[in-house]
């Protein structure tokens, strides 16, 4: 058996072992079934990454026609953050777009977006994403057997509480919930508060049955998950950023035919730019929808009561400075000026 034969074998037993079989089978065959791509997310369909995800699918079935189906799961109905890039390199989801926080365990350097009062607000993300760290930062999962396609936008996270949080001192004692990140565990320990690391998809429920005391969200997330009727006080902290990551598995993606992939990577980077606008209107209308609701209190925060946060959070930028990248961080803090 010649080496080209071995290799082609063993590179095909490789592909279906990833469970990425299903693309190089479909290659050169003119009567194939479409491709099936399953996009799972655990957000509401009315958000910036549901839209995305809708917008996605209908630009791929109308341009690859026949070739590939795409399949969107939203509200965790098929994966959870916590094991989808599992059943991702397993083969049982074929796109997804977890928050930045959540790839702790594959890409710990992109806890760099989780570190508060880093970004001033989305244009300085955008720089950075669009920038030399930026870039390099995304491709950080390849050694992970993933692919990262792209940034997404949600927003700036607000602090939400059953009690008023004006001063950190506020915060003492209270539970939060956060996503998987360590960075986000030390950014409450920083104001002696406990943070307990919860899927989204309990979050209303810990909130409802006061299991916690709060939690940080997006005002989309705040407001399509319905968190506001369950939190009487919302403080306008903007302290972090809520960015995800469009992810395959390197077997599917590059598996494909070179024209699907093309195909695919256009359709996503028009639905990322549409995503993104949507981030930029849902952040200013969930916001006003909530305040019109009269169901929870906006708090605003003075000068001085920000500047007591920063102070108290912004040691957390040291503790992590060797996980995230002392020259990401000062990329970073250069992008906030114009
Ligand atoms: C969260 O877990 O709070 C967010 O990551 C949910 C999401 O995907 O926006």
């Amino acid at each position: 058996m010649g080496v080209r034969v071995v290799c082609c074998l063993l590179f095909a037993g490789l592909l279906t072992a990833c469970g990425g079989g299903d693309a190089p089978a479909d290659k050169g065959k003119a009567d194939a079934k479409p491709i099936l791509l399953k996009f799972s997310h655990v957000v509401a369909e009315n958000t910036p990454k549901g839209k995305m995800a809708i917008r996605f699918k209908e630009l791929v079935e109308k341009r690859l026609a026949g070739r590939v189906k795409v399949e969107v799961y939203p509200n965790s109905q098929l994966f959870g953050d916590n094991n989808v890039l599992e059943a991702m390199l397993l083969g049982d989801v074929q796109l997804a777009a977890p928050a930045l926080s959540k790839f702790e365990n594959y890409s710990p350097a992109l806890q760099l977006f989780d570190l508060p009062f880093l970004f001033r607000d989305m244009q300085a993300v955008d720089r950075f994403q669009g920038g030399p760290a930026g870039r390099a930062l995304l491709g950080s999962l390849s050694s992970k057997g993933l692919v990262g396609l792209g940034y997404l936008h949600n927003g700036m996270k607000q602090l939400s509480a059953n009690q008023p949080l004006r001063v950190p001192s506020d915060a003492n004692g209270k539970k939060f919930r956060i996503m998987t990140s360590d960075v986000l565990a030390a950014q409450f320990e920083a104001v002696d508060a406990v943070p307990l690391k919860k899927p989204f998809s309990e979050v209303f429920t810990l909130l409802q049955t006061k299991a916690i005391d709060g939690q940080e969200n997006t005002w989309s997330n705040i407001y399509s998950k319905k968190f506001y009727e369950v939190q009487e006080y919302i403080t306008e902290s903007n302290h972090g950023v809520l960015d995800y990551l469009v992810v395959s598995s390197a077997a599917f993606w590059n598996g494909l035919p070179d024209d699907v992939r093309d195909g695919l990577a256009g359709a996503l980077d028009e639905a990322i730019a549409y995503g993104n606008q949507v981030a930029l209107d849902k952040a200013v209308e969930d916001k006003k929808a909530i305040a019109d609701s009269g169901r929870s209190t906006i708090i605003e925060l003075t000068d001085d009561e920000r500047a007591q946060w920063v102070e108290a959070m912004k040691p957390v930028w040291m503790q992590f400075e060797k996980i995230v990248g002392k020259d990401n961080i000062e990329a970073a803090v250069a992008a906030n000026k114009r």
